[in-house]
This record gives C-alpha cells, structure tokens and sequence, in this order.
C-alpha cells in the first residue's frame, strides 16, 4: 500500500533540539506507514501586516502548499516561558492567513521535550488553542510530554527510554488512525 506522507514541523530551531531527537522519534515509529518530511521555516520573515497587505511572501506560500499537500503533520516543540517559541508562532501566524488554510481538517499529533519536569506541558495547551482557530483536527490522546529528556536520548540523539519510546509509537498509531479515518 501507499506510504502516508506526513510532514514535521519542529519549534525549535537548535542544532541538537532535544525536540528534534523527539520527532526523529516519532519518524521510527511512523516508518511503516509513513514518509515524514521535516519542513523548514527559519527564513520567514517577522509577520508584519504592511508587508502582508502586499501580498503573503512567497516563502510562506510555499511552505503552506507543502503542508496542505500532507496526509497530516507531527509538531514537536519546546515550552518557551511557559508558551509556544516566538518565532515559531510566527510561522504559523504567517500560515494562518493564507487563502487555503493549510492546517484546516488535517490531522495533527502534538510532541514536547524539556529538560524540565512537565516536558512542555503548558507550551502543548497554548498551541491546541492556536491549532483549534486554524481548523486543525488535533489528536487529543495519547499526549506526549517528554520530561526530563536531556537524560532520554544519548550523545547520537536515540531514545534510550522504553516508556517514551512506546508513548510515541501509541501516539504515533493514533494519528495513523486519525488520517484514515478523516479519509473515510
Ligand atoms: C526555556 N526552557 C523552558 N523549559 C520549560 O520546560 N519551560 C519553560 O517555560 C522554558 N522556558 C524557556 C525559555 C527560553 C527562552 C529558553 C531558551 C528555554 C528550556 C527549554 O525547554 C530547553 O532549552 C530545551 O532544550 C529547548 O528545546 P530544544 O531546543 O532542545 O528542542
């Protein structure tokens, strides 16, 4: 059968993002099924709506044309101040205000990873409430919250941790799941 094509957006921008090692994760567990494209959005611009009401920059029509293309997407993000990262929300800012919403009716799984306790917790509430004004049809169990992460992946950037390894593969079968039966 056809490999599901899936896209990855990941919130922090870091070389070594614990978020990163955490949807390459989430791309192990998605192997059989999936290709997962990790997307790029460094080179946005600041959303400015002077420069918007010119036309949404090329960049960002691009990248929402990758994304509406997908059978879902998988986001994994640090908590920042208790909040989504800044430039991250930028993007989806831009994303938002294209003609064709490219998060409207897809299938969303929501990842964090933190050194803290909660493992970016409350940054995953404050993007569900982002990700219901797109239309985005976010999975709502299993959540996957990765605390304590910097001791769950070693120096090469592999899950050395069971737990977390099954919680993503679940969350991972979910969103499985939740594309066949938005195609139903
Ligand atoms: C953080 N960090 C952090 N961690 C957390 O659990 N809750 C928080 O509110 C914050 N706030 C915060 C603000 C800023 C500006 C930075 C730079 C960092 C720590 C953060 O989780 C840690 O740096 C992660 O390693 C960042 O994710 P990546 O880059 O490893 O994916």
């Amino acid at each position: 059968m056809k490999k599901l094509d899936i896209v990855a957006l990941c919130g922090s921008l870091r070389k070594n993002s614990l978020n990163l090692m955490a949807l390459n994760l989430a791309r192990e567990a998605l192997a059989e099924h999936a290709d997962v494209e990790l997307l790029q959005w460094r080179h946005l611009p600041p959303l400015d709506a002077d420069l918007m009401a010119s036309g949404l920059p090329g960049e960002v029509l691009e990248l929402a044309d990758r994304i509406a293309a997908a059978d879902g997407i998988v986001i994994a993000s640090p908590e920042y101040n208790f909040s989504i990262p800044g430039m991250f929300k930028n993007a989806i800012d831009w994303l938002s205000r294209c003609e064709r919403q490219p998060f409207s009716g897809k299938p969303v799984a929501i990842l964090s990873a933190s050194p803290g306790f909660l493992g970016g917790a409350r940054m995953q509430y404050d993007l569900r409430k982002v990700l219901l004004y797109v239309n985005a049809d976010t999975l709502v169990k299993p959540e996957v919250f990765i605390g304590g992460a910097n001791a769950k992946f070693d120096e090469q950037g592999r899950c050395t941790d069971e737990a977390t390894q099954k919680n993503v593969r679940a969350q991972m079968e979910a969103l499985v799941a939740s594309i066949a039966a938005a195609r139903r």
